[in-house]
């Protein structure tokens, strides 16, 4: 789909890199030529996804332990990794969530979701920006949302609160430090499976509900989809697209725009359909 050197002599920080859709996007970068650095909590995690782009597709990969809901932590990190060159690229991909219903969720739960997926990516985009503006250099944010972000989120609270927090950062901050060279981008992502997701998300069997039958286009989205799209929005031939949310869910978040009545037309066949054409015509 892309030059193989679509990012080459990019350097990108990638913040939860070592798991999950995090993990893909850094694989994606790496193959396109990216100097990748990922950081995460767990660095046992960070130090296998080292290894295995090595071996891989001989990426060059740096890691640090980070928790970016520690402002400190984050502060140590970029002054590390700007100690040995500049950054070109950050996406805000570290997230928190589980179901629950809202009425049980202690303080701490609440704040544990929000200092993950709303300080922490606050803090970390005001840490690069700042850089990035001292040094006079130019810029990418990405921030990985969920449509939820958009539309809310049942049982989902806080993440969604968080989410709509950062997608309110992507708006504002593609306007006030656009004129300095900074793009700040977002993509809202519907259900892309990964492990994490699924014990926190989908903890019991959920067979009687697959996932894929509320999705236009009965199907959960590949991560190769995710990472290519993660790809064109940081590499400069999106270089005119700034506050843009690119939602990719296979049209899952208008399926109920369109109203539950339009669900079970989708099963009527040719002679239900028949049957109402008779009715309607000439009406
Ligand atoms: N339901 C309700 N409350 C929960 C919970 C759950 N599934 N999981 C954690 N909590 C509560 C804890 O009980 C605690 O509150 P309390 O002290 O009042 O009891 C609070 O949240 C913090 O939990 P703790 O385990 O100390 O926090 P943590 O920082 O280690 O974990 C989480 C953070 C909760 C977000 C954890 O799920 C995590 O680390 N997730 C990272 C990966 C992830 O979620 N990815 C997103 C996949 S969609």
């Amino acid at each position: 789909m892309f030059q193989d050197d679509l990012l080459k002599g990019k350097r990108a920080l990638i913040t939860g890199g070592g798991t999950g859709l995090g993990k893909s996007i850094g694989r994606r970068y790496a193959e396109l030529g990216a100097d990748l650095i990922i950081c995460g909590r767990r660095v046992e995690k960070l130090q296998e996804t080292k290894e295995v782009f090595q071996r891989d597709i001989g990426a060059t990969v740096t890691i640090h332990q980070c928790d970016i809901r520690d402002p400190d932590a984050v502060e140590a990190m970029m002054s590390d990794i700007w100690s040995s060159g500049s950054l070109d690229i950050l996406v805000n991909n570290a997230a928190g969530n589980f179901i629950a219903q809202t009425k049980d969720l202690s303080h701490r739960a609440i704040d544990a979701i929000l200092g993950i997926v709303l300080h922490g990516s606050a803090y970390c985009a005001v840490a690069c920006g700042r850089r990035w503006i001292e040094a006079n250099r130019p810029g990418v944010i990405l921030n990985i949302l969920t449509t939820s972000a958009l539309y809310g989120a049942a049982f989902q609270v806080p993440s969604a609160m968080a989410k709509a927090g950062v997608a309110s950062m992507t708006r504002s901050l593609a306007v006030e430090w656009g004129p300095k060279g900074i793009r700040s981008v977002a993509i809202a992502p519907g259900p892309f499976p990964t492990e994490g997701a699924g014990s926190r998300l989908r903890p019991d069997d959920l067979d009687d509900f697959p996932m894929a039958d509320d999705i236009p286009l009965r199907r959960v989205g590949e991560h190769s989809e995710l990472s290519n799209l993660a790809a064109f929005l940081v590499s400069e031939e999106a270089g005119f697209i700034n506050g843009e949310i690119v939602v990719i869910d296979g049209g899952k978040s208008l399926q109920g725009v369109n109203g539950s009545a339009t669900q079970s037309m989708q099963n009527w066949d040719d002679t239900k359909w028949a049957s109402i054409a008779e009715k309607t015509r000439g009406r």
